[in-house]
């Protein structure tokens, strides 16, 4: 596996970690090797050696386990410092690629993953292409196989754009496009929670279902990311790509199999059925805010304008809040209302699912609209798991209603933590089963939905920013969105 960008903070975070822990559960080949490509100069050692630290912090490793991993995952690690702009490095990576087969029993298979910032993908899919590396070495029994990091393109000429060079290049069924968020267990079990039980798909339509809410909360503020995020801002960073997925997921029809082709055609389906919200309506359909000052964790943090590299009076949304109408039989006039944003109350990913009120109580004494509807809530993180909200008789001599939570809990259920993403799409990339991963039809489908709000947010500049104070729920103007149509957003 070669990883360009290996000195960034994804290699050390999420990627290696990753492979250690797919190689102590067995499930990788004894020789399997690892060479990082960065500018930053590292000799092998030295790179092994930062990859040991950042592995040992992130799975949090005991003592005799980091010397595991020196004397075994630790001396498949490579290095090649060099400008994989230019064509020089590539020849190195070819000797290299070819030694290890030879001497580490590596048989050819390749798997390149673009870690670095985006404008670099173009330059490194040509360099490759160029070098003779997009191809497998032997077609009938070797693979070449690419995962390209998000963002893919930041509006929908760009995303075209990169897919014309990646195409140009590698064919389809080598290119992997990776959204972590498909690789989460709980993401996952939404499929099996749909298709593998009887009681919930008869009523997953507008006929029972009220409104969708898809959540994803984050405390953390941009931390050391502000030059990325200044480019970006939330609607790149999380909706286009995360929770659009999300929404696909929980809308689609059900896949005749659960293989790739089937799973994504149902995707893109339900994306192409998305109603897109024209560029003078926006403001009817989104609220874009941004952080001020305030406090997480107990800390004071600064504003988003404070944060190291971002301008002083810079317009970047870091919270935006949606409503998405789904034109088609089952969805027709059933809201989806999606939000996120960076500093809020606390780390909190749910999607809810409210269904309708109950036509007639006749319980005298309680009103229906007192009576809270029932909510499918599945918490996709953290504290993974599924409840059910429903209404039940309290104790007692009269007959007062009350909220009740049927609760399953993945750690209480399994016993073990799940894989995390990127343990799980990257042991299906090397298995070759790309069902978890973006097609690029549904990633333009997707930049096609937010080019128009894009286009209007840059338009109105700071006109309609809102700001919400670090560490609360994001601005009043979202609450006061949703409260026009009558609902509220769930707690999380
Ligand atoms: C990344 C975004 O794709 O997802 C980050 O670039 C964000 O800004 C992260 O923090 C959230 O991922 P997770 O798995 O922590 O929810």
């Amino acid at each position: 596996m070669v990883i360009f960008g290996a000195s960034g903070d994804l290699t050390e975070r999420k990627i290696v970690p990753a492979l250690y822990y797919l190689s102590r559960e067995r499930l990788l080949p004894p020789g399997f090797s690892v060479i990082g490509c960065g500018r930053t100069p590292f000799t092998d050692d030295q790179f092994r050696a930062k990859m040991q630290e950042a592995v040992a912090e992130h799975l949090q490793l005991p003592a005799e386990e980091k010397a595991a991993f020196a004397s075994g995952f630790g001396k498949g690690i490579f290095y090649l410092t060099g400008d994989f702009s230019q064509a020089a490095p590539y020849e190195q990576m070819k000797a290299l690629l070819d030694r290890l087969d030879h001497e580490r029993g590596t048989c050819g298979n390749r798997l390149f993953y673009l870690a670095t910032p985006p404008s670099f993908f173009p330059v490194t899919i040509r360099q490759l292409g160029a070098a003779g590396l997009a191809r497998p070495k032997d077609p009938s029994c070797n693979w070449t196989r690419i995962v390209i990091e998000k963002p893919f393109g930041r509006d929908l000429t760009s995303a075209r754009d990169l897919d014309q060079t990646v195409t140009e290049v590698f064919n389809e069924n080598q290119v992997y496009r990776i959204d972590h968020y498909l690789g989460k267990e709980t993401v996952q079990n939404l499929l099996v929670l749909r298709f593998a039980n009887g009681v919930f798909e008869p009523i997953w339509n507008r006929r029972y279902i009220d409104h969708v809410q898809i959540s994803v909360a984050e405390d953390l503020g941009v931390e050391n990311r502000g030059s990325y995020y200044e480019e970006a801002g939330l609607l790149r960073d999380m909706i286009q790509n995360h929770v659009m997925q999300l929404l696909s997921l929980v809308a689609m029809e059900p896949p005749a199999t659960f293989l790739a082709t089937a799973v994504r055609d149902e995707k893109a389906k339900v994306l192409r059925a998305i109603r897109a919200i024209p560029v003078e309506r926006v403001p009817e359909f989104a609220v874009r805010a941004q952080y001020a000052e305030g406090f997480a964790r107990g800390l004071k943090v600064p504003a988003y304008r404070a944060e190291p590299k971002v301008a002083r009076d810079s317009v970047t949304e870091t919270y935006a809040a949606f409503k998405f109408y789904i034109d088609n039989w089952r969805w027709a006039d059933v809201p989806f209302y999606l939000r996120s944003g960076k500093r809020l109350a606390k780390r909190a990913s749910e999607i809810s699912i409210q269904f309708r009120r109950v036509p007639h109580l006749l319980f005298r004494d309680t009103p229906s609209e007192q009576i809270d509807p029932n909510l499918l809530a599945i918490h996709i993180q953290p504290d993974e798991g599924i409840s059910l909200r429903f209404s039940a008789k309290a104790p007692g001599p009269t007959m007062q209603i009350r909220p009740v939570v049927m609760d399953f809990r993945y750690g209480e259920s399994f016993g073990a933590s799940p894989p995390t993403a990127y343990e799980t799409l990257l042991l299906d990339c090397m298995l070759g089963d790309a069902t978890l991963f973006n097609r690029e039809d549904a990633v333009e489908l997707s930049w096609e939905l937010m080019d128009p709000i894009l286009t209007r947010w840059k338009e109105d500049g700071a006109k309609g920013l809102a700001f919400y104070e670090a560490g609360t729920w994001g601005p009043a103007e979202a609450d006061k969105f949703i409260k026009a149509d009558g609902r509220r957003w769930q707690r999380l």
